[in-house]
């Protein structure tokens, strides 16, 4: 029986099993920034493994990297973050808070020009803003000891400039030819404008992305390949198909590198605008190795004058720029072009929490509640918990050796503390697949039940099976 989820049934299981804790917590807590406890930091590297898996190690054309956070100042000129990476904000004049002015909401029976009909999600006034301005999303800081020579960097607000920028050095130390993809998975830091809703946005999170380069006239095809192979990937981890949709830009959304771009959207517990961006995947043409060269360009013009790094301009691109040192030479056709990429985009935070919140579920069991995540097996924290069913007659000694044997293969726990009913639904709210018990049985045949989490069924088998059992159950 499905339920239907609140987010903060979600917020609060999180907490009270260790998944997310809020950051600094002790201190009184830092807003948007959140830590992964024992079971989160599990799911989040599964989801992480997971996407590595089926990205990098199943596919022949896709490699690895694994960049910096800090990077030359010239790249975010280059990528235009320096310049365009920033939101359109307005202030309350009524209680000073700074809004996203795409994201505040029309008044009730109002409707007016500009910001005349619009809210304050803080204090509720209506119409009292200031004239929208830009909002700059890069966190800025310093590099080196020295104050003379010390330079203003950037932290990355997205990992896919690092892709580009080591693009030739892929190039040139594999074997690898058009098309193909470099992915990485890594931290990315953004002031973000707005941010609540747990971890759906926050200021620090985690990307995971792939920047796949193929000949120009071939970007269309490999963006209904990724766009597909993207979707599918969400549903083979067990996300309900009802709960995921694909939905295509409009000219006006686009970012300024893209030509085309569709989100991967999940139907979000939020009270409104519950349909949000999972992952987003673009056509980013050409434009990024095209800037990157006249980045180039303009470091070696720099060189001969020096000056103020900060306030350089980029250099206009050189007129055969198809054939610069970010181009590609094809051995086949014989010719030399910039590639165009695709780029799939998605965020191992915010995929966390769709994957919580599509696991999370409710039922009865004699009676009582019992609230359960339904996790994908290889997403699940605990893949097996061994207990013997009561504390004495040599059965702890018995699951020990179990769990010693099969700790060396899948992420368990052991428990053989209260009743063995507790120990099941803490083991259901912790999403663990299979419950393995030793019981007085286990000391006159050698075998053992294995409870499935969802369906609640118990088998027995022989305690040497049990590896081979879980490997084939959990297909890892
Ligand atoms: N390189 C393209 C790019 O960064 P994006 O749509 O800005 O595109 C891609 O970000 C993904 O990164 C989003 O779909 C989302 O999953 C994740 N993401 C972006 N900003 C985030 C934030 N403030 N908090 C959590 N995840 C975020």
């Amino acid at each position: 029986m499905a339920t239907l989820t609140k987010l903060d049934d979600i917020v609060s299981l999180c907490k009270r099993r260790g998944f997310i804790f809020q950051s600094s917590e002790i201190y009184g807590g830092l807003a948007s920034c959140y830590d992964y406890g024992p079971l989160g930091s599990e799911l989040k590297r599964n989801v992480r493994n997971a996407w590595w898996k089926s990205t990098v190690q199943m596919r022949d054309d896709v490699v690895g990297l694994d960049c910096s956070i800090f990077m030359h100042p010239l790249v975010w000129k280059a990528s235009g973050h320096a310049d365009k990476f920033a939101d359109i904000v307005t202030v309350c004049k009524k209680c000073n808070v700074r809004s996203r002015v795409d994201h505040l909401a029309n008044a009730e029976n109002k409707k007016a020009e500009g910001l005349a009909d619009k809210v304050c999600p803080a204090c509720g006034a209506v119409g009292q803003f200031t004239e929208p301005m830009p909002f700059r999303l890069m966190f800025e800081t310093q590099m080196g000891a020295n104050v003379d020579d010390s330079m203003t960097i950037f932290l990355r607000p997205e990992t896919a400039q690092g892709i580009f920028v080591n693009f030739r050095n892929v190039l040139d130390t594999t074997r690898i030819k058009i098309p193909f993809g470099i992915a990485q998975i890594g931290k990315s830091f953004r002031n973000e404008v707005t941010t609540k809703r747990f971890i759906f946005r926050t200021r620090e999170f985690e990307q995971a992305e792939i920047e796949f380069f193929c000949a120009p006239g071939t970007d269309k095809q490999w963006y209904e390949h990724w766009k597909e192979t993207r979707f599918n990937w969400y549903l083979n981890l067990g996300i309900k198909k009802e709960n995921l949709r694909l939905r295509p830009h409009e000219k006006d959304e686009l970012a300024h590198y893209a030509k085309a771009c569709v989100d991967v959207e999940y139907k979000f517990p939020f009270d409104v605008d519950d349909w949000q961006e999972l992952e987003g995947i673009a056509n980013r043409t050409d434009f990024d190795l095209r800037q990157h060269q006249r980045g180039m360009r303009t470091l070696n013009a720099w060189y001969e004058k020096k000056g103020d790094l900060s306030k350089i301009e980029l250099n206009s691109e050189s007129e055969d720029y198809q054939k610069g040192p970010l181009s590609y030479f094809d051995e086949e056709g014989k010719q030399r072009f910039i590639p165009y990429v695709i780029e799939p985009s998605a965020g191992i935070d915010r995929s966390c929490l769709a994957f919580l919140v599509d696991a999370y579920d409710e039922d009865e069991v004699n009676g009582e509640k019992r609230s359960l995540l339904r996790f994908h097996p290889a997403l699940a924290p605990v893949k097996a918990a061994i207990f013997p069913l009561v504390k004495k007659d040599g059965l702890p000694e018995i699951a020990r050796n179990i769990y010693d044997d099969l700790k060396k293969y899948f992420s368990c726990f052991y428990d053989e503390k209260s009743a063995v009913g507790r120990r099941y639904r803490r083991q259901d709210e912790a999403g663990t697949p299979f419950c393995i018990t030793v019981d007085g049985q286990t000391k006159e045949d050698q075998t053992v039940t294995v409870r499935e989490r969802d369906s609640m069924k118990q088998e027995r088998i022989n305690i040497s099976q049990v590896k081979q059992y879980l490997r084939e159950k959990l297909d890892i």
